[in-house]
């Protein structure tokens, strides 16, 4: 696993935004996997720049997503199909018909999960994931002891990642969906290039577990250790529980400048 340790959001931000440009210069159709939550907002602000510069051409580039709620009305606007269109889609200036993602309102909720597995893979796999990691060690929606093999399913959510994201929904945690549409972990680790990011401290103990802890389904994203190139950027304070952080410093110190993440 490779893991950088950046001073701050901003830096991590800015950082796998130059990743995705250069995936983009390589595979201008790539296919991006975006994560929600607060913290790839700055990777989403730095990419934009890129792309309203004229730094970045991402007009051929696709985006699916990761997860989504079970239930919420088409067009709620904390489904994640809005917050990737909000947050993502229209700031790259991109189509709503280069965006795929789960029918979190499917009457047959199995069927549609299938069916997103397959569209994946029918698309040439995703080249770039993004994630983030919940305070229990999610990726995705997988909450702890989801099989390490699982494909995109429903899933329930803990009471912990209930109260997480409360915040998006008035602070009413009777308003946060109990269930989830999310890739499972076997179909996030089937992306080329997974990539992590976790800031601020409540999530040190999270971070802590998945990079150094053992591969348990307790903690689901200790399953990215046994991904070939797999990376986790961190702030300082996300950092702060790492034994190894200044190895970690010193290893992506040492790496050519060329070399990228
Ligand atoms: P957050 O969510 O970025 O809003 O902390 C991360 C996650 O739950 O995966």
């Amino acid at each position: 696993m490779e893991v950088v340790i950046v001073p701050d959001a901003a830096a991590g931000g800015e950082l796998i935004a130059e990743a995705i440009a250069a995936l983009i210069a390589r595979k201008p159709d790539a296919l991006l996997g975006v994560a929600t939550g607060s913290t790839p907002l700055p990777i989403y602000r730095a990419l934009a720049a890129k792309v309203a510069s004229g730094a970045v051409d991402a007009s051929r580039t696709r985006i699916c997503q990761l997860d989504e709620y079970v239930g919420l009305p088409a067009g709620h606007p904390e489904s994640y199909r809005s917050v990737v269109l909000r947050e993502v889609i229209e700031p790259l200036g991109l189509s709503e018909a280069s965006f795929m993602g789960p029918d979190g309102s499917a009457e047959d909720v199995q069927a549609a999960c299938e069916a997103y597995d397959r569209a994946l893979a029918e698309a040439g796999g995703v080249d770039l994931q993004l994630l983030g990691i919940g305070t229990d060690g999610h990726i995705g929606f997988n909450e702890p002891c989801s099989s390490l093999a699982s494909r995109t399913r429903i899933k329930t959510l803990t009471e912990q990642t209930r109260v997480d994201n409360a915040r998006f929904f008035d602070d009413d945690i009777e308003q946060v969906p109990h269930h989830v549409i999310t890739q499972g972990i076997g179909t996030i680790l089937d992306a080329r290039h997974p990539i992590l990011l976790a800031t601020g401290e409540g999530k040190a103990e999270a971070v802590a577990q998945t990079v150094e802890g053992p591969v348990a389904s307790i903690v689901p994203a200790s399953a990215l250790q046994l991904h070939p190139h797999a990376t986790v950027v961190v702030d300082e304070a996300a950092a702060s529980k790492l034994k190894l952080a200044d190895y970690f410093r010193a290893t992506y110190a040492a790496k050519p400048g060329w070399q990228g993440l």
